[in-house]
């Protein structure tokens, strides 16, 4: 059979999301799944990209990764979103790309897919959580199965966050620790294995 197939997709403008999305990459292929990794289009002016180091820094450092269309969610078996907290929300250029997929809805081709989500944030109670089930509230609309990584690996109980992969980066002062990479790589891993689980039912 053939492996199963993930598109990450992500938006991260100072790059601290995008590592997280990394090492979820890393998890897939470890777990032998085949990854799409995709960045959403960035909708910022210029001038705000340019009057921030960091983000004008991080979209140099990944001019080379692929743009995410909605031929890669038709691709997938499963799909892992990610964006930095935006008020306790996604980010626009993810929700913009979300909002593209109006056709793949109409004809149901997102159903059954597998769907996850990661999020990275400045502070503690800055909105985590509220990030990561807002992004949820998408797989009930497109028919995905919801699979988070709770606390299905010792990892969850060190990184604490049930709901997705997420790091509180102080506003990008601090990179992802450790435990915040592990954890991301259990996501890419846990999800790769679902999906192989299911399309191996599905074969029966
Ligand atoms: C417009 C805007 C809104 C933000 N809202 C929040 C927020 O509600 N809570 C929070 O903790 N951080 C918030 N942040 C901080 C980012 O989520 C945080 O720095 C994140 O790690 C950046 O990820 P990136 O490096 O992938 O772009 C906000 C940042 C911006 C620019």
């Amino acid at each position: 059979m053939a492996n199963e197939k993930i598109a990450v997709i992500y938006y991260s403008a100072t790059g601290t999301t995008y590592k997280l999305a990394r090492a979820i990459e890393e998890g897939a292929k470890a777990a032998g799944a085949e990854v799409r990794f995709r960045k959403v289009k960035e909708l910022a002016p210029e001038e705000a990209i340019k009057s921030n180091e960091g983000w004008a820094a991080h979209r140099l450092e990944t001019q080379d990764v692929e743009e995410a269309v909605n031929g890669d969610l038709e691709w997938a078996d499963a799909i892992i979103l990610g964006t930095p907290t935006r008020y306790g929300l996604p980010a626009a250029q993810l929700k913009q790309f979300v909002d593209g997929t109006g056709g793949l809805w109409a004809k149901g081709a997102l159903n059954d897919k597998v769907f996850s989500a990661f999020t990275s944030i400045a502070t503690l109670h800055g909105g985590h959580e509220s990030t990561l089930l807002s992004i949820y509230n998408i797989a009930y609309s497109w028919g995905c199965i919801i699979v988070a990584p709770s606390y299905a690996d010792p990892i969850q109980f060190q990184a604490g966050n049930p709901y997705g992969a997420s790091f509180t980066s102080n506003n990008g002062a601090l990179a992802p620790d450790e435990t915040a990479l592990a954890a991301a790589r259990f996501q890419g891993t846990r999800v790769a294995n679902i999906a192989r689980d299911l399309l191996a039912g599905r074969a029966k």
